[in-house]
């Protein structure tokens, strides 16, 4: 009977083991990519006369999330499937000054040899009927382990500070009317999202402006 009980708590000992090894390396993925893109913001910051990116911010998916988002989805509850099937464990969000600013980023990052593009969902040129808008990448990085590489998924996503006023907005309306949104607000929330999409192309207009005025001005 002892043997029983101590085998069981021995294989869920052992998977508490993988789990947390598991969520390490997406952990460690996440610290790649903000290293890289600090780097990316120190150099802006030193080498140009304006740094794009304003600021960056990521999160680890919490194993209850993930868990709830494999069932919702339909798959398998292993590790391999839950590593192949959801992309988005870990997150970084990068919020730059301009519309022209998420796509230089984005060119950055994917000329960088060790991170593989899988995936692009261009909600900027193409938005959401809600008004949603946000470039995001799923990427993979190679994290080296002391006995392994692992290629592991990141999702990036990349917005200017207008879209991104408005998502954590819309977010927390989302989650405060558990997704079903009055039809009044709704509509209310598409027109706030063209009205930010038009203040980003006038910022986009003036920032133009001054790059032509400052290359006039260097000659
Ligand atoms: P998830 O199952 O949520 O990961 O969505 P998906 O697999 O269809 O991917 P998609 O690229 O469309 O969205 C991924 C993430 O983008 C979400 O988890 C949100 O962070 C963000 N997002 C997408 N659509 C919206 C939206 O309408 N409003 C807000 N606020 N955020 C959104
Ligand atoms: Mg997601």
């Amino acid at each position: 009977m002892a043997t029983i009980v101590e085998n069981e708590l021995d294989s869920l000992k052992n998977l508490k083991d993988s789990f947390v090894r598991f969520m390490m390396t997406y952990k460690f993925a996440l610290e790649e990519v903000n290293t890289k893109i600090n780097i990316l913001k120190q150099e802006f910051q030193y080498a140009d006369d304006y740094n794009p990116i304003e600021h960056i911010t990521s999160r680890l998916k919490s194993p209850e999330s993930i868990i709830n988002k494999a069932y919702r989805k339909g798959f398998d509850l292993t590790l391999s499937s839950i590593k192949e099937n959801i992309r988005d464990i870990a997150g970084v969000r990068i919020t730059c000054s301009f519309i022209s600013d998420i796509y230089k980023i984005s060119r950055m990052l994917q000329n960088q040899k060790d991170i593989k593009l899988i995936e692009v969902k261009d909600y900027v040129k193409n938005p959401k009927p809600n008004g949603y808008r946000s470039l995001h990448l799923i990427i993979q990085i190679p994290v080296f382990m002391s006995n392994r590489v692992n290629d592991v998924y990141v999702e990036v996503q990349i917005r200017t500070i207008a879209m991104d006023f408005w998502s954590s907005l819309e977010h927390k309306i989302y989650y405060k009317y558990s997704g079903e949104i009055p039809k009044e607000l709704k509509e209310e929330l598409t027109e706030a999202a063209f009205s930010a999409l038009k203040l980003d192309e006038k910022m986009e207009n003036i920032h133009d402006q001054v790059n032509k005025i400052k290359k006039h001005s260097q000659f």
